[in-house]
């Protein structure tokens, strides 16, 4: 099956708990939580407060994205009751295999993110051990930006080496992501998808999240 995961980078931090409440009710799967810490991305968002003030707001998962270095440190404080996975980027931890160990360690599913320039043979070692691998399809640090074209081939590639391999991660694209460009990203293999301005941005949240679900199946 695959899913959908809104990012609430995009959603209306005023009123997060209803905006939650309405993709959870039109049919999204996830929700994405973009940590970013002004050190390894140029912005600055949210930490675990924000997050988990929606704990017994909603049912929906949370799928942890953390932009940030010494994830380490922080890892401990994004398990909750929904956290579903938590990721982490390749270019900002030492210890890549640590740092999975360390998430698989609260019970949580483990997940790298790659950015646009950085190669797919940069995870080979590690990815017997991961749960999910996360495509970045723009640089990270700010929603609203355009799809970067290579990254479909780049699905395709990691869809490749999984079967090949036997793999049974999930694979996760983010940025740029719309109905236009849905259709060949579901094509090449993924099976998560980010949106966040193109679902909240909006005029009608409810349908956005159902077309995307509808052209997803
Ligand atoms: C970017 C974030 C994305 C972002 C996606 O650093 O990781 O999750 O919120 O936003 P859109 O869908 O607007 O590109
Ligand atoms: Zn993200």
């Amino acid at each position: 099956m695959k899913e959908l995961a809104p990012s609430i980078l995009a959603a209306d931090f005023s009123r997060l708990g209803e905006e939650v409440k309405t993709i959870e009710d039109a049919g999204a799967d996830l929700i994405h939580v973009d940590v970013m810490d002004g050190h390894y991305v140029p912005n600055i968002s949210y930490g675990p407060t924000v997050m988990k003030s929606l704990l017994g707001k909603t049912k929906l998962p949370f799928d942890v994205h953390l932009m940030i270095e010494d994830a380490d440190k922080y890892i401990p404080e994004f398990v909750t009751e929904n956290t579903k996975y938590i990721t982490v980027h390749q270019e900002a931890c030492k210890h890549l295999h640590r740092t999975i160990q360390l998430i698989k360690s609260h019970g949580v599913s483990a997940g790298v993110s790659l950015n646009p320039s950085t190669s797919l043979n940069t995870l080979e070692e590690i990815l017997p051990y991961l749960d999910l691998v996360l495509i970045m399809s723009v640089n990270p640090g700010f929603g609203g930006q355009s799809y970067i074209e290579t990254s479909t081939d780049k699905i395709s590639r990691l869809n490749k080496i999984r079967e090949e391999k036997g793999y049974s991660f999930k694979i996760e694209v983010d940025g740029g992501i719309g109905l236009n460009n849905l259709n060949e990203i579901i094509s090449a293999g993924a099976d998560i998808i980010v949106a966040g301005s193109s679902v909240f941005g909006a005029e009608d949240i409810p349908e956005r999240v159902r077309a995307f679900k509808k052209e997803m199946e």
